[in-house]
């Protein structure tokens, strides 16, 4: 099944994040924006995984997040890949805090024992608002620079756990489901 890790958002913060793009989702964009629910900032993409390998990832999570206090995210800032100009994703930033990098570098040596790749792409965290229809014409997304300093809030969100999540693809939006939670130390 495809599979990856996440820190899943208490549902109090994705709504407040929801409410606050409410305007920028009026402007009828050509983009798919993310239901509130399935928010997430995704810390490694697993992809294919046979369900009998599932049972030691749980297990290098749970080691992982045990070791670590608990963890805060800061959440804000709006932006996309790979441009504004070009968007692909839209996206909120969470800033690459020490923690953050520590946990992320953590579960790459403990994934790199079990035959996962390490990620060699720079590590970006955030949460995926929207995705942009590739076919959008040139120049639709001009405007959306300015929404940078209109949504500029912040947030400081609590998250009790890594999540080890599902994804089931289809048409229409991605389905992500909760397989198994790993609680950080003290949470
Ligand atoms: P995205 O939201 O930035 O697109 C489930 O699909 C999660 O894994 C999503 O958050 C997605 O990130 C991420 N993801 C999907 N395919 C990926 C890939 N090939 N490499 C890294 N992350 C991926």
């Amino acid at each position: 099944m495809r599979t990856f890790i996440a820190i899943n958002l208490p549902q109090r913060e994705r709504l407040r994040i929801h409410r606050a793009l409410k305007a920028v989702r009026e402007e009828e964009l050509p983009v798919r924006w993310v239901d509130p629910e399935n928010m997430h900032l995704t810390l490694k993409f697993l992809g294919e995984v046979r369900p009998d390998r599932l049972d030691p990832i749980r297990a290098l999570m749970e080691r992982v997040a045990g070791a670590m206090g608990p963890l805060a995210l800061d959440v804000g800032g709006f932006g996309a890949f790979p441009t504004l100009r070009r968007p692909r994703v839209l996206w909120m930033g969470v800033e690459a805090t020490p923690e953050l990098r520590c946990l992320k570098q953590d579960l790459e040596w403990a994934l790199a024992d079990e035959g996962f790749e390490a990620e060699t792409r720079a590590f970006h965290p955030h949460l995926t608002l929207g995705r942009a229809n590739p076919d959008a014409g040139a120049g639709v997304f001009r405007d959306l620079d300015t929404w940078v300093p209109r949504l500029d809030f912040r947030v400081r969100v609590h998250v009790p756990a890594l999540d080890l999540m599902r994804s089931q693809l289809s048409k229409l939006e991605a389905r992500y489901t909760v397989l198994s939670s790993a609680r950080f130390q003290g949470a």
